[in-house]
C-alpha cells in the first residue's frame, strides 16, 4: 500500500518506519523543513532503540522518504495517516488545532475520496469533528475518517508496533475496515489481534487505557507508602497481586510517580472531556493529584535520608529521563525531584545516559557531569531517579570512595541493595527495607520473552 503520513514527530516517525518495514510504500510529511532535512540526512532527531537502522534500511530500499509538503493526494495514495501533536492547553484539554489544521489541507488537495487515520491521541468526538470538516470544506467529496489509536512505549516503541498486543481500528464502514486489516495484515498472520469498533470507542480506548494504566501506578505508589509505614515490601505485594490474572503483573512498579509524553497529559485531557460532558470523573482525578503529589514529594525523600536538612548538601542524581531508553523529559519525575532539592538548599549534580541534551533545556543551576562516577563525586547522597540498565552494574565499593557521605536513595528500586550496604551505604528504597533479598519479577521477565520471540517470528517471515 501507499500511504502518506503526516507529523514527523515521535509517534508518525516509529509508524512511518515500521509501515515501511511491513512492505508499504511511506512518505512522511513535517512542516518543519529543517527536521525534514536533518531526517534526509539519515539524522534521527529522537532516541529511540532500534528507529534509525530501521529508517536507514527502508530509505535505502526506497520504501520511506521524508518531505516538508503534502504530496499531491493521486489515486495511488490509499490513506493519510495523521500523527501530528495535540499539546496541552492551559485548561488541560486537547489542543486540536494541527489536526483540524491537516484536515483542511487534505480535504482541500484531495482529488479522490479519501481515507484519513488518525493516529494522534484525540478526545472523543475528534473524528466526527474532522469528518463534519472536511466534508464542509468538499461537499460532495467522501472521505473516510478512522481512528486507529498507537499504544507505543517510549524506549520499546519498535517492539510494541511490531508485535501489539492488539490493534484497534474505529470505522463505520466495512471499506475502511478492509484497508487497515490489508495495512496490517503482516502482523495479523502473526498472531495481533485486529479489533473494530466504533470511532467514539477506538478514541476512548487509548484515553481509557492510559488513565487505566496510570491508575495502576499510583495504587501502587500508595501500597508501597502503606508497605514502608508498616515494614512490609512492595515487591512481594505487587508480585502476590499480579499474579491474579485479573490484575496482571504489569505496571505495578512502584517509584517516583509516573511521567512522559503521555500519561499526564492523556489523563488530564480525559478529565477535560468528561467535564465538558458534565461527567465528573473522580477516579482519574485522584490519580491525576496523587501523582503530582507524589512526584513532589520525593525531595523529602532525600532530606529524610540526609536528617532533614538540606542546605548546602550535595545530591548527585542519576537517571534524568522520565524512564529509560528515551532522551525524552517531558513531565520527568526528576523534574520535580531536582526543583524540590535546590528549594531546600541543596546542589545538586546530574548524569544520565542520553537526556543530558534535553536536560540542558528544562534544568538551571545544576552540574552536568560526564559519566556515573563523576555524578557522584563529592556528593552526600546518591539519589538514583531513572533505571538505566547500564546503572545496575555501577561499582558501589567505587562509588563510596568517591561520594562525601555513603548515601543511597534508590527511587526505582533498582540497583542492588547488598551491594551498597556492603560498601557501606546507608541505602533508603521505595516501599521495602533495603536489606531484604529482591525478588526477580518473572511475569515481566517471560512478558519480555513472548514479545521478543514474536518479533524474531516477525522478521524471520513465520
Ligand atoms: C505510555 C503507554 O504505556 C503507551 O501505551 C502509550 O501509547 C503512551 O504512554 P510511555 O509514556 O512511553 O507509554 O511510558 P510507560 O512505559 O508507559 O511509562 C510511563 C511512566 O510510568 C514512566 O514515568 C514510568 O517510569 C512510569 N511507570 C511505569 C511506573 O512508575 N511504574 C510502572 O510499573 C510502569
Amino acid at each position: 500500500m501507499r500511504l502518506v503520513i503526516i507529523g514527523s514527530g515521535y509517534v508518525g516517525l516509529v509508524s512511518g518506519a515500521c509501515l515501511a518495514e511491513l512492505g508499504h510504500h511511506v512518505m512522511c510529511v513535517d512542516n518543519d523543513a529543517s527536521k525534514v532535512e536533518q531526517l534526509r540526512a539519515g539524522q534521527i532527531p529522537i532516541y529511540e532503540p532500534q528507529l534509525s537502522e530501521m529508517i536507514s534500511r527502508n530509505v535505502a530500499q526506497g520504501r520511506l522518504g521524508f518531505t516538508s509538503q503534502l504530496p499531491a493526494l493521486s489515486k495511488e495514495i490509499h490513506a493519510i495517516m495523521v500523527a501530528v501533536g495535540t499539546p496541552p492547553r492551559t485548561n488541560g484539554s486537547a489542543d486540536l488545532s494541527a489536526i483540524f489544521a491537516v484536515a483542511q489541507e487534505v480535504a482541500a488537495k484531495a482529488v479522490h475520496p479519501q481515507m484519513v487515520i488518525i493516529k494522534s491521541t484525540v478526545p472523543v468526538g475528534t473524528g466526527d469533528s474532522v469528518q463534519a470538516l472536511m466534508h464542509k470544506a468538499r461537499p460532495g467529496m467522501h472521505f473516510s475518517v478512522i481512528s486507529n489509536p498507537e499504544f507505543l512505549r517510549e524506549g520499546s516503541a519498535i517492539d510494541d508496533f511490531m508485535a501489539p498486543d492488539r490493534i484497534v481500528v474505529g470505522a463505520g464502514d466495512e471499506t475502511a475496515r478492509n484497508t487497515l486489516r490489508a495495512l496490517y495484515a503482516p502482523l495479523e498472520r502473526t498472531g495481533t489481534q485486529v479489533i473494530c469498533m466504533g470511532r467514539r470507542e477506538a478514541e476512548l480506548v487509548k484515553c481509557a487505557a492510559n488513565a487505566f494504566l496510570a491508575t495502576k501506578i499510583a495504587f501502587i505508589n500508595e501500597m508501597a507508602d502503606l508497605c514502608e509505614a508498616v515494614g512490609a515490601d512492595v515487591e512481594e505485594v505487587a508480585h502476590g497481586i499480579g499474579l491474579d490474572e485479573r490484575i496482571g503483573a504489569a505496571f505495578l512498579q512502584a517509584g517516583p510517580g509516573y511521567g512522559g509524553s503521555c500519561f499526564p497529559k492523556d489523563t488530564t485531557a480525559l478529565q477535560a472531556i468528561a467535564q465538558e460532558h458534565g461527567v465528573n470523573l473522580r477516579l482519574v482525578e485522584t490519580v491525576i493529584a496523587s501523582n503530582e503529589a507524589r512526584k513532589r514529594s520525593m525531595g523529602r525523600r532525600i532530606s529524610k535520608a540526609l536528617h532533614g536538612d538540606l542546605t548546602g548538601r550535595v545530591v548527585a542524581v542519576l537517571g534524568l529521563t522520565f524512564k529509560p531508553d528515551t532522551d525524552d523529559m517531558r513531565d520527568s519525575p526528576s523534574l520535580a525531584l531536582i526543583d524540590a532539592l535546590q528549594r531546600a538548599g541543596a546542589t545538586v549534580q546530574v548524569f544520565d545516559p542520553q537526556g543530558m541534551n534535553r536536560a540542558r533545556m528544562h534544568l538551571h543551576d545544576v552540574h552536568f557531569a560526564d559519566n556515573a562516577y563523576l555524578c557522584a563525586e563529592g556528593a552526600d547522597c546518591i539519589a538514583l531517579a531513572t533505571h538505566w540498565p547500564e546503572f545496575a552494574t555501577l561499582d558501589a565499593e567505587r562509588l563510596g570512595q568517591l561520594v562525601r557521605k555513603k548515601v543511597l536513595v534508590d527511587l526505582r528500586n533498582f540497583l542492588d541493595p547488598q551491594a551498597f550496604l556492603n560498601a557501606g551505604f546507608a541505602v533508603h528504597a521505595i516501599g521495602r527495607p533495603p536489606q531484604q533479598p529482591r525478588r526477580h519479577n518473572l511475569v515481566a521477565a517471560q512478558r519480555h520473552r513472548a514479545r521478543n520471540q514474536a518479533r524474531e517470528a516477525f522478521i524471520n517471515g513465520a
